[in-house]
């Protein structure tokens, strides 16, 4: 396979910088921290701890530049269709901000203004009803870009409506949750693009059937049609649109749970953060890029250095599931291997993402991180000022966020090997300075563009998920198997003898 010259470029910088130990990197002047980081909004971000040095970054930015970073940014912002395979814009930039050119980006505009405001007023007529409760029920994009968002915002809210989310096909979190709750006073959110999600659809159907009435009954969806067919009545439904991908959703009417838990002001101070990150992104040179910086690390670390996974850390317990929805924007959109032509990826491309909160992760899986074999190369994300007034806590949180990047890169020597600390394991640090709305809202956006940057240096399509179908046809095949209604499809010897066992013991219970 022919390697193409940039990366070749890297693999030298790469070659030479293994050699050297990141604390070397670091103490190699005072001006690192500063020539390492940059500022955008009430984001700060730290790359001072990658083992890169100028040099490296250069060629890093060249790789950037070669590939056409800062035009697929406007090719993305304009509505150009960058979904290849799929034939069609990724326009979710359309959905808090003004910027894109062409004539699909404004006419996306032009369907998403009189959404939102439809979406806000609906939000502050179920507000002020006696509706109590509310149920997000959805999957992948539809319930973890919500979910995170009524978590890590909870701060905003003023408690006036309790905000539950239903995921999974297993109904067991079903019956769990509505014993607790009054049909009477719940309204419940069926949000799918598709309106042909499995695991949706069979929660929809018991909620539909457990609140007895359609009232309150909504649903948010690119498939009005299907939701009609549902039971949905048309002025409960909330248009999305195709050109929107469930993992890039958040902004749109997907956020109607966040609206009714923040309030139609808030939701517009989150999307008007993204739209800070928008702009940035798109009038900023590469170099000072930071969406470009942040994807030009995970490059480094994986194609340069060759590890192969990211963890992410927030040391705040309001971002404790940015990790799972980092999972879907990133691998949904990364795991890929081939270009849209067919051919190889040149290089590997998505590292597996995980992570877990700080200070409690420092108490389980950190051991690895600091003398385990493997190199895992981690964002750290911490909040300057906290929503509450117990200073000292939060000075430990962020004196324990300090300490563990410092640890990781210097590591420590001992005369007992077990006590010995290798360090050179390289992280980034985001600073926010109060977890906000608007602060949230950039968070999030920066790592959309990060990810579309990567896409694009690694050539693979962000914006179609062709993986996740091959399970569904074959769950699809196993119903009637399951049932014991017709097993005919089912050829697979492995998959024979499971169903064997299940129906065996299906018949002892
Ligand atoms: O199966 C993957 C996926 O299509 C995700 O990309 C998407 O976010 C999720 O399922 C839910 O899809 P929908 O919103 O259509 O129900």
């Amino acid at each position: 396979m022919r390697i193409d010259p940039d990366w070749q470029a890297l693999s030298v910088e790469a070659a030479r910088l293994i050699q050297v130990p990141l604390s070397e990197l670091t103490a190699s002047g005072p001006d690192r921290a500063r020539e390492f980081s940059l500022r955008v909004g009430p984001l700060y971000a730290s790359f001072a701890r990658q083992r890169y040095d100028t040099a490296a970054r250069k060629v890093l930015l060249d790789l950037a530049r070669n590939a056409g970073v800062a035009d697929a940014f406007r090719a993305l912002f304009d509505g150009e269709k960058v979904n290849v395979s799929e034939a069609r814009p990724a326009l979710h930039t359309a959905l808090r901000s003004d910027l894109g050119q062409g004539e699909a980006a404004k006419a996306a505009r032009r369907e998403v203004v009189p959404t939102q405001s439809l979406m806000l007023a609906m939000a502050g007529e179920l507000r002020d009803s006696d509706v109590t409760d509310v149920i997000n029920v959805g999957i992948g994009g539809s319930d973890l870009g919500p979910r995170l968002a009524v978590d890590a915002l909870r701060d905003f809210s003023d408690g006036r409506l309790r905000i539950h989310f239903l995921n999974n096909a297993d109904a067991s979190a079903v019956q769990h949750l509505l014993r607790g709750l009054d049909p009477a006073h719940t309204a419940v959110v069926l949000v799918s693009k598709s309106f042909g999600t499995q695991e949706t659809l069979l929660n929809g159907a018991i909620l539909k059937d457990w609140l007895g009435s359609d009232d309150r009954l909504y649903a948010v969806t690119a498939n009005v049609a299907k939701a009609a067919a549902f039971g949905v009545a048309g002025e409960r439904v909330l248009p999305m649109w195709d050109w929107v991908g469930g993992r890039y959703s958040l902004w749109s009417a997907v956020g109607f749970v966040v609206a009714l838990a923040i309030g139609g002001e808030n939701f517009k101070h989150m999307l008007a953060g993204a739209a800070a990150m928008d702009a940035h992104v798109l009038s900023t040179p590469l170099e000072s890029n930071l969406a470009v910086w942040h994807a030009l690390s995970v490059i480094w670390n994986r194609n340069g250095l060759g590890f192969d996974t990211h963890a992410v850390m927030p040391y705040d317990e309001r971002l404790a599931l940015l990790p799972a929805y980092l999972q879907q924007l990133v691998m949904e959109s990364l795991g890929k291997s081939v270009r849209p032509d067919g051919t190889p990826a040149p290089v590997a491309t998505v590292p597996m993402l995980w992570g877990g909160t700080g200070t409690s992760s420092q108490h389980s899986f950190f051991q690895a991180l600091h003398q385990g074999t493997d190199t895992v190369p981690s964002d750290f994300v911490g909040v300057v000022r906290p929503a509450h007034p117990y200073a000292e806590s939060h000075t430990a949180l962020l004196a324990n966020l300090l300490a563990q990047g410092e640890a990781l890169a210097n590591g420590a020597d001992d005369a007992d090997a077990q006590k010995r600390y290798p360090g050179n394991r390289p992280s980034t640090l985001f600073l926010l300075d109060e977890l906000t709305p608007e602060s949230f809202g950039a968070l999030i956006a920066m790592y959309e563009h990060s990810v579309y940057a990567q896409s694009v240096i690694w050539g693979i399509n962000a914006f179609d998920q062709w993986g996740v179908e091959l399970g569904k046809r074959i769950a699809s095949q196993l119903l009637p198997a399951l049932d014991g209604v017709d097993q005919s499809a089912i050829t697979d010897p492995v998959t024979q003898a499971l169903l064997a066992e299940i129906h065996a013991r299906r018949k002892i219970s």
